[in-house]
This record gives C-alpha cells, sequence and structure tokens, in this order.
C-alpha cells in the first residue's frame, strides 16, 4: 500500500516539474524507428516520402537526445530482413546517407556527437558505406553522445556470427565449453563497447521487437510510442523518458 501511494506520488511530481524533472535519464536509448510507409501512405504520398521524412526526424531525434545528456542513441535504420522489400525502395534508402549526411554531418560535428554503426555493413552499396565511413572519420574524436546506425543489422544474425568467431578464437586455444560466458558472448557482439540499452522504444504502435538487439534488450525497459516515426518529436521523447522514470526496474530482484 505504501509503495503504490510513493509511485503515484512519483508519476505526479514528473508531471508537474515537465523540463526540470529530467534526472535519473536513460544513459542508453534504442529506438525501432518504425512507421514511415504508412505516414506516407496516409498522405497518399510513396513510401519513399515516408522515409524522407524519417530522417527530419532522426535529426531531431539526435539533437534533442544529445541535448538532454544521453550517452548512447542506437537507431534501427535498416534490418536484416528489410532486404525484401521492393528494389527501388530498398536503392533509395541506401542512398538516403548519402545525400543526407551532407547536411548532418555539420550538425553532428557541431553537437560533439559521434557516429558509430552496428550490422554487417560490408554489405552496403559502396557509395553508402563511403557516406557513413566518412561520418565515422569526420567525428570519430568527437567526445560526446554516442550515435549508433544499425544498418542490415539482425540480432539473430548477430548471434550467429559471434558464436562462430568465438568457435574460431576458442578451437585456437584448445578451450572448453566451461569457457564459454555471457560476458565472453557479449563481446563478440556488435555491441561489445556499449551498455545494454536501459530503454527501447518503438514507434507506430507496433508491439514486436523485429529482430532488433534480442541478447542486449533483457532487461530493458519497452515502450510502444503510437506515433509514426516521421511524427516522433522531442516532446514525445520526453514523455517516454518520464514514463520510463517512473518504471521500477528489479533485474530479477526485489
Ligand atoms: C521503418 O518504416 C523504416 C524501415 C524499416 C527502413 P517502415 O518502412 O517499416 O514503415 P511501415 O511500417 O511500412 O509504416
Ligand atoms: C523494423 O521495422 C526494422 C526497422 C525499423 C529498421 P519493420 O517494419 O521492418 O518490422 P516488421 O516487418 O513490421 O516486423
Ligand atoms: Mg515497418
Amino acid at each position: 500500500m505504501f509503495k503504490n501511494l510513493k509511485n503515484k506520488k512519483k508519476s505526479q511530481s514528473i508531471q508537474e516539474h515537465s523540463d526540470s524533472d529530467l534526472h535519473n535519464i536513460p544513459e542508453h536509448i534504442a529506438i525501432i524507428m518504425d512507421g514511415n510507409g504508412r505516414w506516407a501512405k496516409k498522405r497518399k504520398l510513396p513510401r519513399i516520402k515516408g522515409h524522407y521524412e524519417g530522417m527530419q526526424t532522426v535529426k531531431k531525434i539526435t539533437k534533442a537526445a544529445s541535448d538532454m545528456g544521453i550517452k548512447y542513441l542506437t537507431l534501427y535504420a535498416f534490418s536484416t530482413e528489410n532486404w525484401s522489400r521492393p528494389e527501388s525502395e530498398v536503392n533509395y534508402i541506401m542512398n538516403l546517407p548519402v545525400n543526407f549526411l551532407k547536411t548532418f554531418l555539420p550538425e553532428l560535428i557541431e553537437n560533439n556527437v559521434k557516429v558509430e554503426t552496428i550490422g554487417f555493413i560490408d554489405n552496403l552499396p559502396s557509395s553508402t558505406l563511403k557516406a557513413i565511413d566518412k561520418a565515422k572519420e569526420d567525428t570519430k574524436n568527437n567526445t560526446g553522445m554516442k550515435l549508433i546506425f544499425a544498418i542490415n543489422y539482425g540480432g539473430r544474425a548477430e548471434i550467429v556470427h559471434s558464436v562462430k568467431s568465438l568457435y574460431e578464437q576458442l578451437s585456437k586455444k584448445q578451450a572448453c565449453a566451461e569457457d564459454i560466458t555471457e560476458a565472453l558472448i557479449s563481446e563478440y557482439l556488435f555491441t561489445n563497447k556499449y551498455p545494454d540499452p536501459d530503454l527501447l522504444i518503438r514507434t507506430s504502435g507496433e508491439q514486436r521487437i523485429s529482430n532488433f538487439l534480442i541478447w542486449q534488450v533483457s532487461y530493458s525497459e519497452f515502450i510502444f510510442n503510437e506515433k509514426l516515426w516521421p511524427d516522433f518529436d522531442k516532446n514525445e521523447l520526453e514523455n517516454c523518458i518520464k514514463i520510463y522514470q517512473s518504471r521500477q526496474r528489479r533485474f530479477g530482484g526485489l
């Protein structure tokens, strides 16, 4: 009973002091940016227009997250399963980093944001890879928020890849099964430099994980937001953070 009262009090106080209450912000936010196609369809526009608008949201949310002091922002941009979409849509998405980073890069540098990626990026078209490599290179000394794009990323493929590399290493050392630990598997994932996400947001109302960070979200808080990604904004992000702050994380304990 007292516990409930305490929680009620806490959520009230969060509502009362909107901006000033951004304490206990998540260190790492991961976002499944979904709903670009539906956003376009609603407006009778081609799906690619939704992806274009989605990139504008990426810019806005990056700035907002960095201003709030988020340390890691991981954005699901293209999954290993998204190759099954029509070729014209895939080609458009693959070209986005080329066009978009031209204007976004100076902004990232100004905001001290460091661009990184997770996923099988070697399989991307060379022009896409070149644009991404330039963004990484130009921001490599930045010390602020890490902006991690998950591109050609899939959680299952990541685990298979990690287990394969681990197997190669272990067999060289003639190691035994007992040497395999959670920490060791984590070390072989693309995300080995990052803490696990504290908060996972998916936009567009869909409530599934779609192969995103399946190992890493074991204890993340999930928020399914109704907005389509091009309509998601700073205000929505702040609301998600407030909801996160009102949750009690237990990690299996009491
Ligand atoms: C997310 O939006 C972007 C990518 C998957 C690349 P969608 O393109 O999936 O949009 P919906 O889900 O069809 O509305
Ligand atoms: C997940 O969205 C992938 C990205 C946001 C990049 P999808 O639109 O591909 O997921 P499903 O197909 O609805 O599960
Ligand atoms: Mg979708």
